[in-house]
Formats: C-alpha cells, structure tokens, sequence
C-alpha cells in the first residue's frame, strides 16, 4: 500500500464523512477546516455518527476510540507535510480551489498524490492548479459518505496510471468499490441522477402529483432508497442547483436546464436539510 498517511481539506459534510472512514479503516488522518469553531462542528459529526454505530451494535466502543485516535484535526495546511495523499473536499470554488492546491505544492513531497470530492468541477482544471498535474485525480465519494459504497475514480487524460492505481488500492482498503470514469462533468454518477431530480421537480412544479406521491412512487415503484424530493432535500438544493448549472453550462441540453421552482427555492434560502427547510420541513418534523 503506497499510501499511508492521508489528509482531507475540509470538515463539512462530505470531508468529516472521508475522514472518518479513512481513520476507521486504520489510516492516521489529518482534517483541516479553516477555524477552530468549524473544525470543531465536524469531528462533533463524526463523534456523533461514531456514537450512533456504537447504540446501534454496529461498531465496538474500543474501535470509536481507535477511529478517534487515528482522527487529528487541524487549522494549518503545513500539518499535511507527511501525507501521502490529501482530497480536498471544499466548497465548488475555482478561486479557492487554485489558491488551494497552489499551497499545497509549497507543503507536500513531490510524489504525494493530490485528489479532489468535486461532483461536477472538471478535474483536468484542477490539475492544472498544481506543479504536478499527472498526480492530480478525482475521489467523488457519496452522501452520507461512511454509508455509501461507491467512489468514482475520475482520470484524466494526464493522470499517471500508477496514481489512479494507488488511489483505487486506497479507496478499497477504506472498504469501498471503486468505478472509473473520465473527466466528464458529473462523471456517471450525476451525469444520470441529476436529470431525474430535476425532472421530479419538474413533475412537481407542473402540479402532476403530491410531493410525498412522486416520493413514494419512486421508493416503492422502482425500489429506490429515498424518493427525488426527499433526496434532493438530502444533497441540498442549493448544491443540486449549482450541479445542474455546470451540466447545464457543458452540455447545453434542457434536462439540465434547473427548473424555476428549484432556483427560487434555493433564492429563498431552501436548501433542504442543512436549512430547515426544502421540499420538506426539517426542523419540526424531520421525514422518515
Ligand atoms: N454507524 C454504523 N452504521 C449505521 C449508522 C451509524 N451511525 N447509521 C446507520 N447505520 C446503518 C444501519 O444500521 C443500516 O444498516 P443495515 O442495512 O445493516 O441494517 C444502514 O446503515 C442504513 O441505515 P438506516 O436504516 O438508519 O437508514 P436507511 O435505511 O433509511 O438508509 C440511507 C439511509 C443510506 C441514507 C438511504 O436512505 C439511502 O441510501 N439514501 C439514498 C442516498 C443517496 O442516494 N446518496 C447519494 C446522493 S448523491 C451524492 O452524494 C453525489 C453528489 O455529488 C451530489
């Protein structure tokens, strides 16, 4: 195994989930978010699904402690110095992306292997923000990331075939089943699911069906695991908004085009889950 140790920027959803399942499976981690306060908030998440697997029966007491002793957390990007591999998992910013992966070539060795959880940024861009480009791939994990099995190993035309190796060595050692993809905006994954969510916005926009009726026609019609309003909710649909944007902006096809009912939800501040509200009310009476 090449890799050994290994850093995540960001500790929001999607990094806290990346650091958690790298140091459960035994990788001393460094997570970096940019203060103290919001660190804070992301190994409580961790701490929190921790504790969850250990009332449920999943997971003993004494491997929450060993995850956790594998887990540190910190404020400065010089802590990745020893990585062998570091993913970013910051917000869908090209400037912060750039800024990012430029200071990371001033901390880390040459042959570290840089990875990026970007859902619909082009990862052949983001190689070009680093000296090393070849080295540079994509690592799109899913949400809620200690549950979901998949990640897509996203290649570029550039990528050195032993980095997209080491990578997939690493992702199935954390236990999860690798697919590779091409720099395609949305890669597979997206490239399929996002068309269908919007298109269930758009059923509902056009007053088809209920909300919880399209829901429950697509979780017991087609044995999905949540309906696409309630996962759309779910993701976020300010998040799901900005993907549709970017596919849309690629393709130029009106099955991305995001439905007006999506855009003034995320204008009024619905985002789903992380504000209280979207498709369905969170804060009083969260869906099953
Ligand atoms: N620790 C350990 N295990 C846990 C746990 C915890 N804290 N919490 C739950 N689990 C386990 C449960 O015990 C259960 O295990 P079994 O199947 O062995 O019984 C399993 O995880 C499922 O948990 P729940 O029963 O509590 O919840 P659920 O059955 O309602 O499933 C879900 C929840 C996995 C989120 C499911 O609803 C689902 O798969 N939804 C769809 C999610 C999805 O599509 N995600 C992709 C979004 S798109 C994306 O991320 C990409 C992008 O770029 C936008």
């Amino acid at each position: 195994m090449a890799i050994r140790k290994v850093g995540v920027v960001g500790c929001g959803l999607m990094g806290s989930g990346i650091a958690q399942v790298s140091a459960q499976a035994g990788f001393p981690t460094t997570v970096r978010e940019v203060s103290q306060p919001v660190l804070d908030k992301g190994l409580g998440a961790i701490r929190k699904f921790l504790q969850g697997g250990v009332d449920k029966g999943k997971l003993a007491a004494a491997d929450m402690e060993k995850t956790l002793a594998n887990l540190k957390g910190t404020t400065e990007l010089k802590d990745f110095v020893e990585c062998d591999l570091v993913i970013e998992a910051v917000s869908e910013d090209l400037t912060l992306k750039r800024e990012l992966f430029g200071a990371l070539d001033g901390v880390c060795r040459p042959d570290a292997i840089f990875a990026s959880n970007t859902s619909s940024l082009s990862i052949t861009e983001l190689s070009t923000f680093t000296r090393h480009p070849e080295r540079l791939i994509g690592l799109h994990f899913f949400n809620p990331v200690p549950l979901m099995k998949l990640v897509e190993v996203v290649k570029t035309l550039g990528s050195a075939p032993a980095v997209v190796q080491d990578a997939s060595e690493w992702c199935r050692a954390i236990g999860k089943t690798v697919v590779t993809v091409g720099d395609s905006t949305g890669f597979v994954v997206n490239r399929l699911l996002v068309p269908y969510m919007l298109d269930a916005i758009r059923v509902y926009e056009q007053g088809l069906a209920s909300r919880d009726d399209i829901d429950q026609a697509m979780k017991l019609g087609c044995g999905y695991p949540m309906g696409p309003l309630l996962l759309g909710d779910y993701v976020g649909l300010d998040t799901t908004y900005s993907i549709a944007r970017i596919m849309f902006d690629e393709f130029r096809e009106p099955r991305f085009a995001p439905p007006p009912l999506l855009k003034r939800m995320v204008l009024a501040g619905r985002h789903g889950r992380k504000t209280g509200r979207g498709f369905y009310d969170w804060s009083t009476n969260p869906p099953s």
